[in-house]
């Protein structure tokens, strides 16, 4: 079958307008063909599990699970009762971006805190850890926090650590939204670990499609009494897959050489490549420091909207007019330059408009 689309576009809206990574696609091949006992029994997801180990710690455990907004839900309700709350960067991608369904398909009541730049400190986490033994506030019980944030920026490992000690001391637990994890360690050339079992994280959601795969996210136990029913709630919120060994294959992929590091540094450092060349236009304004994959931009007049005629990108803030630029595992120099250039082109475009 030939594509129906054109391989050689590039956007520059999300990380997941990416397809495949080969090397990927190779390992799904290789675990094609044959039977294998269905719903995780298979020896792909034995193996996956080992490498999650490596990587995370002996008493690591992880759950593949299909997209994101799954991975945490399932977190999130694995770590509390009914009557508890989470707390969260009111930014965060479980209160902005999944459609309510912490709350509705999760019944998990969010605390949200406002933030300057999508990260909370133990003093953010204070305006909402409070009323504990008050029955008629929701029970505060977990910490989540995202690495990167949806801001593009970055916790380093030691403001983990502190604001997983702080709510450690409080009672909470801490839950990582990993969406891009691999973005993170690879900005901040630590291992992924630094970031999480080291820091005190308890749970983790660990994003793979961002980096690389087909598809598929896991849920990752890192404090194995942090966490409870995961195997059932897996299944309560339909995200056990028959086939497995494809998600579990590619986590193997991913994780056991370094093409998870690779791709983090690829797509990291394009987004600084974009940022250096633009920062320089006359017209085009950074919004956000540029730590990881993710360019925040503010453009004048119509820029962004003939732009976005040329290359596909998101408006992030309607109110101001900030557009988001992601750069992912495949985007080459030659994409970002093309970039470049054509948004220096529409604003010459828009200055002679006026
Ligand atoms: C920080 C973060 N968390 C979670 C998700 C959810 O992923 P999915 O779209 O696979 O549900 C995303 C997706 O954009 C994200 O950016």
């Amino acid at each position: 079958m030939t594509p129906r689309h054109d391989p050689r576009l590039k956007a520059f809206a999300s990380d997941n307008y990416a397809g495949v990574h080969p090397e990927i696609l190779q390992a799904v091949a290789a675990a094609n063909g044959g039977h294998q006992i269905a719903y995780g029994e298979d020896v792909y997801t034995e193996a996956m599990q080992a490498v999650f180990q490596r990587h995370f710690g002996e008493t690591a455990r992880a759950w593949p699970v299909f997209n994101g907004t799954a991975a945490n839900v399932v977190s999130l309700r694995s770590m509390t009762a009914q009557w508890e709350a989470v707390i969260c960067a009111e930014s965060a991608h479980i209160n902005t971006d999944e459609g309510g369904a912490p709350e509705v398909a999760g019944g998990i009541k969010l605390l949200t805190v406002p933030t300057p730049d999508g990260k909370l400190t133990p003093e953010l986490i204070d305006r909402q850890a409070w009323g504990f033994g008050d029955v008629h506030r929701a029970q505060p019980k977990v910490v989540s926090i995202s690495n990167t944030t949806e801001l593009g920026t970055l916790y380093t490992a030691a403001e983990i650590a502190a604001i997983c000690a702080h709510a450690h001391d409080l009672g909470l637990l801490v839950h990582l939204d990993g969406s891009r994890i691999t973005n993170a360690a690879a900005a901040l050339d630590v291992p992924l670990c630094a970031l999480s079992t080291d820091a005190g994280v308890d749970v983790l959601s660990f994003g793979g499609t961002k980096i690389g795969l087909l598809y598929g996210e896991a849920v990752v136990v890192l404090n194995p009494d942090a966490a409870t029913g995961v195997d059932y709630l897996r299944k309560t919120f339909m995200q056990l897959s028959s086939k497995m060994r494809f998600v579990s294959v590619q986590f193997e992929a991913l994780l056991s050489g370094d093409l998870w590091l690779r791709n983090a540094r690829r797509a990291n450092a394009m987004a600084r490549r974009l940022a250096d060349a633009v920062r320089d236009i006359p017209g085009v304004e950074l919004a956000r420091p540029v730590e990881a994959n993710a360019v925040f931009a503010v453009l004048p007049g119509d820029a962004a909207e003939r732009l976005r005629k040329r290359f596909r990108f998101y408006t992030w803030d309607e109110s101001t007019g900030e557009v988001r630029w992601m750069c992912a595992f495949d985007t080459t120099e030659e994409d970002v330059d093309a970039f470049a250039a054509a948004l220096a082109e529409e604003l010459r475009a828009t200055d002679g408009d006026h």
